[in-house]
């Protein structure tokens, strides 16, 4: 083993390898909350690109398994070295390469967090649209790499649809990119689109370039209560019919809703049971006029509805939302949540088939999510000793979601915790298309095993 840091030592520098055994950090991710941790030989820390190279070429010539890792914030273990090998850990690849506020782009390296590149481009005006959860420490080359969303992915759409090209390294170890900065480019297969989304199991991403739009002049949300979960769902489908545009469309069921009411920036009816957080956006009149369109389409079915002016109330309204995920987990200590798709006229089965398996596995479950685009975060709120039981329920909730025409996953990914499931929902030439991408990409099976489709 001596020999073996000691020649990725020689590759990216002596203090850029850890020892697997004293690498703990980076043997997670946030399905630890369901108990997944990983082992390595060793985790290594790359400059630039060309090292990269060298440490999958390195890998590829001594048949060990490599694991790319971003911020580590996955809830699928797609970054848990569960094969072992070596961690290839993004944090030094942090230089803005370019950034062209007038020309409405960026170029980063992947290890660059999601909150910077927000930030970034919000200085200049600027908006980088994709908003997933914990923007401090999630990275821009694990977002590609899982094609992240968040809850204004209803109207922004996801990570990949603000990438133009990706710089990777594939096997056996060269740099490749796929796109650039070009805003259209049909000539090849879409391999920048294959890459994204692609979970780190065709290559690693090193940096991305990135589209940006004017930031929005202003952003107004309104939280609306329902007595149960059909009305509150009705009100949803009601926005869509509607012809409003909402920016983000979200949902918390009574499960949820319990779990983070006395957090909740404004007071929550008692006889609530469902609540839906949507937003409008645009210029100040269009922001105005939009938010007056979403509260007509749900005042008739809510109980109470909150529609704030001011910047700060509409801050806390996002942060009670997006503190929603922990706060599942510190109810009863761990958690094992989904991230299914189901057709938006399912959604209300979809939410109560989880109370439903949850009952009859003795699971407190409940779901909440990005509504608008039927991802739902399906969760078992657990002790971590329980993690077995609320796995048998979450392989139900996954037939669940297929059954009524969705997806096992809208977010997440299958990483390690839900690889090989493809098949539930793809027919089996498909799925055997899409090993054939991985074996052309990856032949000696040695990028990110285990996770997506095996
Ligand atoms: C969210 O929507 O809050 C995030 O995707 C995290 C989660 O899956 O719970
Ligand atoms: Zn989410």
């Amino acid at each position: 083993m001596r020999a073996q840091l000691s020649d990725l030592e020689r590759i990216v520098g002596p203090d850029a390898v850890l020892a697997g055994d004293s690498a703990q950090p980076f043997l997670h991710d946030a399905t630890e909350s369901r108990g997944l941790i990983g082992h390595a030989l060793a985790v290594v820390m790359p400059a630039d690109a060309a090292q990269v190279a060298g440490v999958l070429a390195w890998c590829y010539a001594h048949d060990v398994p490599l694991v790319p890792r971003g911020g580590g914030t996955g809830y699928a273990g797609g970054a848990v070295p569960v094969s072992g090998g070596v961690v290839v850990a993004m944090e030094r690849m942090r230089r803005i390469r370019s950034f062209d506020p007038l020309l409405w782009r960026m170029h980063v390296e992947a290890g660059v967090t999601t909150a910077e590149v927000q930030r970034l481009a919000r200085e200049s005006g600027l908006r980088f649209p994709p908003d997933p959860g914990a923007p401090e420490v999630s990275q821009i080359g694990g977002n590609v790499a899982t094609n992240a969303g968040g809850p204004h992915a209803f109207k922004y759409g996801v990570t990949g649809h603000w990438v133009t090209g990706v710089e990777a390294v594939v096997a056996p170890g060269e740099v490749v990119t796929f796109g650039g900065p070009l805003r259209k480019d049909v000539a090849g297969y879409d391999l920048r689109g294959l890459m994204v989304g692609s979970e780190g199991t065709l290559g690693v991403v090193t940096s991305v370039w990135l589209r940006l739009i004017p930031a929005a002049e202003a952003a107004l949300p309104v939280l609306a209560f329902f007595d149960n979960t059909g009305s509150g769902c009705d009100a949803i489908r009601a926005l869509l019919a509607s012809g409003a545009v909402p920016a983000a469309i979200e949902c918390l069921d009574a499960g949820a809703l319990a779990v983070v009411t006395g957090a909740c920036p404004f007071p929550v009816p008692d006889a609530a049971r469902f609540a839906v957080l949507t937003e409008a956006d645009g210029s100040r009149r269009e922001a105005v006029e939009g938010r007056d369109a979403l509260i007509e389409v749900l005042t008739d079915r809510a109980l109470a509805l909150h529609a704030p002016d001011e910047a700060a109330a509409r801050d806390a309204l996002w942060r009670w939302r997006g503190a929603l995920s922990t706060a599942t987990v510190t109810a009863h200590g761990g958690k094992v949540s989904e991230d299914i798709v189901v057709p938006l006229d399912r959604i209300d089965e979809a939410i109560e088939a989880t109370v439903e398996i949850g009952r009859r596995h003795g699971l407190e479950a409940c779901s909440y999510g990005h509504a608008g685009d039927g991802n739902l975060h399906c969760t078992f709120m657990i002790p971590l000793d329980e993690t077995e039981r609320a796995g048998a329920a979450a392989d139900e909730l996954a037939s669940v979601a297929t059954a009524l025409g969705g997806s096992i996953s809208g977010e997440h990914g299958l990483g390690v915790v839900k690889s090989g499931r493809l098949g539930r929902q793809w027919a089996p030439a498909a799925v055997e298309l899409h090993s054939t991408v991985k074996r052309a990409f990856d032949p000696h099976g040695l990028i990110n095993p285990g996770k997506k489709a095996p």
